[in-house]
């Protein structure tokens, strides 16, 4: 397998121009300017397989570049692969050596497919609990996210793929993403929005995608200031910079702005368009589509597709039309051409695109692959409630209600969607799973989740409902089991945010009527995020499964009945839809095309703690089945040293955290505490684990704008704990 290096990178001619490998240097004095750019923007993929197809330069050798979605699995139109689940769910395993797995199956796969690029990590933070594709990203603390980002990159990358960390930066909602105005102010973005970008580039990514919004009034494909200054100066980042479909204006801004390839290069018409993701297309495996509903329209034509969450394609000055002239104009320097060139080549050769070299054997669909799907659907489940109804023992009876249990619940929608081989539903698992007796009633008309292929239609498909209303024989069914599972779900999709956090349809109201019926009530909810749980005092346990990709059905399972331990702690805070920091309008979705995060630094755990409102479930909340004391905890600069123990019979999951309490300082806003360190750890019943958290500098740090990272001298108190709310031990640091 490639070793990865960094290339050393020097100044020159004021742009960065790394030294690169002679096959790299070699090829831009090879190259004319028109080829040069042939590089720097998408074509048309021939095969109509790449969502992104950077053409070769076959005179001289080069290979095409091909690049695909997304961060929950391979997508290309008309074809399958593995259906994980969602990256939330995977960030609430908490474990980051589990996401460097994820990472390398998703480089496999991403292999398998013959593309070199995928278009993840979705790194964006969870700033408001009703952004579209939430489900897409890792948390709502900066540690957390950049823990995975960094993890999920070193996975793809060792795969010989290149990885995207995105949407650089400041994209947290859907609404208007192609066209609001971001206002932020540096504190935040150095300490909460921009982290996981670094660490994502420090785990080594070889490409950044940029985001639609605007930050600060600048466009993020033209942002001078953060991609050449902050992220390819300051971060060091020696990957190309790639923008977001239809995400730029100017071609000389986007250019000289740092931006170094163009997507999709061509107009809407000519892009592969997306495809009805049904069984049938699946099975017909390596079928390639027809083009799709964009077929013959022009950009003006594309129909008006939900508000401004999809962007407008006739506002992008092409590089393949502009971008020669601007460089024999002298407005944009030919070294700045070559640096461009120069990063997409450097990123070939890394790969061993350039040398026909031993690339690493991609796969889909393995059964490691099927493992790991259902492995992280599990351990990301989160047990938020139980009065001891869970584990079921396998001889209950059992009533499984629900209007979308006789599906997987495979992720959201847009361009992150997945196409699987096998699924499991929750019906499919708990059957298979049960010597009880296992009812099923939907008693609801399915929840529709968007697709992109709506999105393209214009809007969600208004067709006729899919079932009845049969609230009453659910509740029957319900009566008559020793134990009544209730699955709901949410609908979250790219380019439209939810409107509200409860749950659509009237799901809400068969959980009453199912928990009034039986006592013994078990709610298990598929959601992108945060939902209200009005019910949760009439149910005798709740439990978080987010969208769990092709094996929802024998995760869940396998969860409900105790062969797998709820191992999953909430990557982001419950609470009710108006005590989130965002609740209002001018922070989300803003007003008159500017959205304001004048919360600043207070985001999520942040914000409840400073203003001492207790949550619905905090953060890194999540229950066991077994039960752990924290015993011991020394700490120093570097390192917290924990001792935990399981007090129960059965073996276990804890995730640790760490937490670090500032001083006070006069004129300084503070979180009152900041996640330092995690650790997730298997403990066997009534054993000790000792463990070595690592706290870098930055734990104990914050950003002023004028000295940057600052440790204030004083008293630091370091917290060890299972939740922000549920902390056991704390030490204290003198800095
Ligand atoms: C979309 C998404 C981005 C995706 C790209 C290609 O607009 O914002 O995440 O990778 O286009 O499909």
């Amino acid at each position: 397998m490639r070793q990865y290096r960094r290339i050393d990178s020097f100044v020159m001619n004021d742009f960065v121009i790394h030294s690169m490998e002679n096959s790299v240097t070699e090829l831009l004095t090879e190259l004319t300017i028109a080829e040069k750019v042939s590089l720097t923007h998408g074509s048309v993929d021939p095969d109509g397989r790449s969502t992104g197809y950077v053409r070769g330069v076959e005179r001289l050798d080069v290979p095409a570049l091909r690049m695909v979605d997304g961060p929950l699995g391979v997508r290309i139109p008309g074809e399958s692969s593995t259906a994980f689940p969602a990256p939330l769910a995977l960030a609430a395993t908490f474990d980051d050596a589990l996401a460097v797995e994820f990472g390398e199956a998703l480089g496999r796969e991403t292999r398998g497919k013959d593309q070199d690029v995928l278009l993840a990590p979705g790194v964006n933070l969870i700033r408001t609990p009703r952004n579209g594709r939430n489900f897409e990203y890792f948390s709502e603390d900066p540690v957390h996210a950049g823990a995975f980002a960094a993890a999920v990159v070193e996975g793809i990358q060792t795969m010989d793929v290149i990885a995207t960390p995105k949407h650089y930066v400041a994209n947290n909602q859907e609404t208007d993403r192609a066209s609001i105005d971001v206002q932020v102010g540096e504190r935040a973005l150095r300490e909460l929005y921009l982290p996981a970008f670094e660490a994502a580039v420090d785990a080594g990514a070889g490409s950044v995608m940029t985001a639609y919004n605007t930050v600060n009034g600048t466009r993020m494909s033209d942002h001078d200031r953060l991609v050449n200054q902050v992220l390819k100066g300051e971060f060091d980042f020696d990957g190309y910079t790639v923008s977001d479909w239809f995400g730029t204006e100017s071609a000389t801004g986007a250019a000289n702005g740092g931006l170094d390839v163009e997507m999709p290069g061509v107009p809407m018409a000519e892009m592969v368009a997306p495809e009805e993701n049904t069984a049938e297309t699946a099975a017909e495996g390596s079928d390639v589509p027809d083009a799709g509903p964009n077929e013959g329209l022009d950009d003006a034509e594309i129909p008006e597709v939900v508000g401004d969450g999809m962007p407008d394609p006739s506002t992008c000055e092409r590089f393949a039309e502009t971008l020669a002239n601007a460089v024999r104009s002298g407005e944009v320097p030919e070294s700045r051409l070559d640096d461009m060139a120069g990063r997409v080549l450097g990123q070939m050769d890394r790969i061993g695109l350039l040398d026909d070299g031993d690339r690493v054997e991609g796969a889909i669909d393995t059964p490691g692959h099927r493992d790991l799907a259902e492995r992280v659907a599990a351990r990301g489940t989160v047990l938020l409630e139980n009065d001891g109804v869970l584990p079921l023992s396998d001889d209950t009876d059992v009533a499984v209600i629900g209007p979308n249990v006789d599906e997987a619940i495979l992720g959201g929608g847009g361009s992150s969607e997945t196409s699987p081989i096998v699924e499991t539903s929750p019906t499919d698992g708990i059957t298979a799973r049960a010597d009880g007796a296992v009812t099923v009633r939907r008693g609801l008309p399915r929840v529709e989740g968007v697709s992109l292929l709506d999105l393209f239609a214009g809007g969600p498909d208004e067709s006729e409902p899919d079932g009845a209303v049969e609230i009453e024989a659910a509740a029957d069914a319900a009566a008559a089991a020793d134990v009544a599972l209730v699955f709901a779900r949410d609908v979250a999709t790219e380019a439209l945010d939810r409107e509200s956090l409860s749950l659509p349809d009237r799901q809400d109201e068969l959980i009453e009527a199912v928990a009034d019926a039986n006592d013994r009530t078990v709610v298990v909810l598929n959601t992108s995020g945060p939902v209200e749980t009005p019910w949760r005092e009439n149910v005798a346990a709740v439990v978080e499964n987010w969208y769990p990709g092709q094996a929802h059905g024998d995760a869940i399972a396998a969860v409900l009945y105790g062969d797998r331990d709820p191992a999953g702690r909430l990557p982001v805070t419950f609470a009710p839809a108006g005590t989130y920091p965002t609740a209002d309008e001018r922070r989300f979705p803003g007003v008159d095309g500017t959205v304001h995060y004048d919360e600043g630094i207070f985001v999520g755990y942040r914000h409840f703690d400073r203003a001492a409102t207790e949550p619905t479930y905090p953060f890194g909340h999540g229950r066991s089945y077994a039960d752990f004391e924290y015993v011991e905890a020394s700490v120093d600069v570097a390192t917290a040293t924990v001792t935990v123990e399981n007090v129960t019979d059965r073996d276990g999951h804890e995730v640790l955290q760490v937490y670090v309490r500032p001083p006070a300082i006069d004129g300084v806003e503070r979180p009152e505490r900041a996640l330092a360190g995690f650790a997730a750890r298997e403990i066997p019943a009534g054993e000790r684990v000792t463990v070595d958290i690592d706290l870098d500098e930055r734990a104990f740090a914050r950003y002023d704008e004028t000295d940057g990272w600052t440790v204030d001298p004083g008293e630091y108190v370091v917290e060890i704990g299972r939740s922000a709310r549920d902390i056991s031990l704390e030490r204290s640091l003198e800095r």
